[in-house]
């Protein structure tokens, strides 16, 4: 299988699949314990029809939406992931060049595998700098003002990763950084040699975010101790309206489900909420954002701009949640893949897929821009 029979997020998961050692794609393709919230992710999307109108066609389809103040060229974006560099050896280069090539925003990780400041460089295309908020507040308010000097666009802060979701088959496979892996796990290493051999004559793997605070090379830790024990399971709105505050700038919070806490969001400042469950990768049962998204918006969204990420495959998804009033969404595992498959023209032939995709679909729908595409697009099964 070649990338240019790539034709959509199956075929790009397929060949990741093939490309990578078990235990990596499992890190990827895996969720929360049943992986229930995972598959209901993308579910949610049928259980909405869309209801297109005709004979309002147009020329030229503009994709453009804004968030936070930035305008994104696509109505889509980069979410941010951690440890790229294990997927493909370019890691979040490739896709940050992707995403710029596109013209819209990418999200780098506090466990990103390039520095923050080499991907701002490189690009002038939006970037929000993901960050977790640590038990060490030291170490929170050096992580704030190392962003702040590298000028990323907006400050996303995840809350929904207080402790490690319960990732059964990184459990099996034994996953962690650096590689301590089970039996089954090593043969499955072996299994990939071409991986292997690409992962071991590039650049040696680091965390350029957290290695001068972290010890994650000296000891195996896995992605779950790092949770459990670096992050402050105490975090609250409080410390959420000071760090809002500290960053004096754009912030959006990311990992909210309850409509009521979009409402907090907003009353501490933040500029955006992004609705979502992670992926399905923390709370299992945790609701699909899109079978949320209308109550959130209905409960802050005159205050607050909501945007939505997890499950998202399909330019029709994009479209049944800009219809429903997201701003904007997030893909994750949609470019993962891709990256996994053939790094940077895998990423860029996804966002060159999904973006013609989305095309398409809004001309079928009889919207020009994103504006025109409304609840009255919506029905419910
Ligand atoms: C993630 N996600 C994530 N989120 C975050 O805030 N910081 C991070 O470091 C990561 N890392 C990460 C790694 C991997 C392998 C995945 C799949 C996801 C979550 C991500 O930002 C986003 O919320 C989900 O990926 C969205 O769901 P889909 O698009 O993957 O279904
Ligand atoms: C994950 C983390 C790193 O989902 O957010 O694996």
């Amino acid at each position: 299988m070649r990338l240019s029979q790539c034709h959509n997020f199956h075929d790009f998961r397929r060949l990741a699949r093939r490309r990578l050692p078990g235990p990596i794609f499992n890190y990827i393709d895996g969720a929360a314990e049943d992986e229930t919230a995972y598959r209901r992710n993308t579910a949610a999307f049928d259980e909405v029809d869309l209801l297109p109108h005709v004979l309002r066609g147009t020329e030229e389809i503009d994709l453009s939406a804004q968030v936070m103040g930035l305008k994104l060229d696509l109505p889509f974006f980069l979410a941010p992931t951690a440890l790229q560099r294990l997927f493909h050896h370019q890691g979040e280069r490739a896709a940050a060049a992707a995403a710029a090539k596109y013209g819209t925003m990418f999200g780098v990780s506090s466990l990103g595998t390039v520095s923050l400041e080499e991907v701002r460089a490189a690009h002038s295309t939006p970037q929000v700098y993901q960050f977790y908020f640590h038990r060490d507040r030291g170490l929170n308010r050096e992580m704030l003002a190392r962003a702040k000097e590298s000028g990323v666009d907006a400050m996303m802060l995840t809350v929904d990763s207080i402790t490690g979701g319960n990732r059964e088959r990184d459990k099996r496979t034994g996953f962690s950084i650096p590689f301590r892996l089970t039996l089954g796990g090593i043969a499955q290493f072996m299994l990939k040699p071409a991986w292997g051999i690409n992962y071991v004559t590039h650049q040696k793997f680091s965390l350029p975010q957290l290695d001068a605070h972290i010890d994650m090379g000296g000891s195996t830790t896995s992605i779950g101790r790092y949770f459990t024990e670096m992050l402050d399971p105490t975090m609250n709105w409080d410390d959420l309206a000071e760090m809002v505050e500290a960053w004096d700038g754009k912030f959006c919070l990311k990992g909210v489900i309850h409509p009521d806490d979009a409402a907090r969001a907003a009353d501490a400042g933040c500029d955006a909420v992004i609705l979502s469950n992670h992926g399905g990768r923390q709370l299992d049962g945790a609701r699909a954002p899109f079978d949320g998204l209308a109550e959130v918006l209905d409960t802050a969204g005159d205050r607050i701009e909501v945007i939505m990420d997890s499950g998202i495959q399909r330019g029709t998804h994009i479209v049944k949640a800009l219809a429903m009033g997201a701003k904007a969404v997030g893909i994750g595992r949609a470019y993962l893949f891709a990256l996994a498959a053939a790094g940077q023209p895998g990423v860029e032939r996804m966002l060159g897929l999904l973006k013609e995709e989305l095309t398409r679909d809004m001309r079928l729908m009889g919207a020009a821009r994103v504006a025109d595409l409304g609840r009255d697009n919506l029905r419910l099964r």
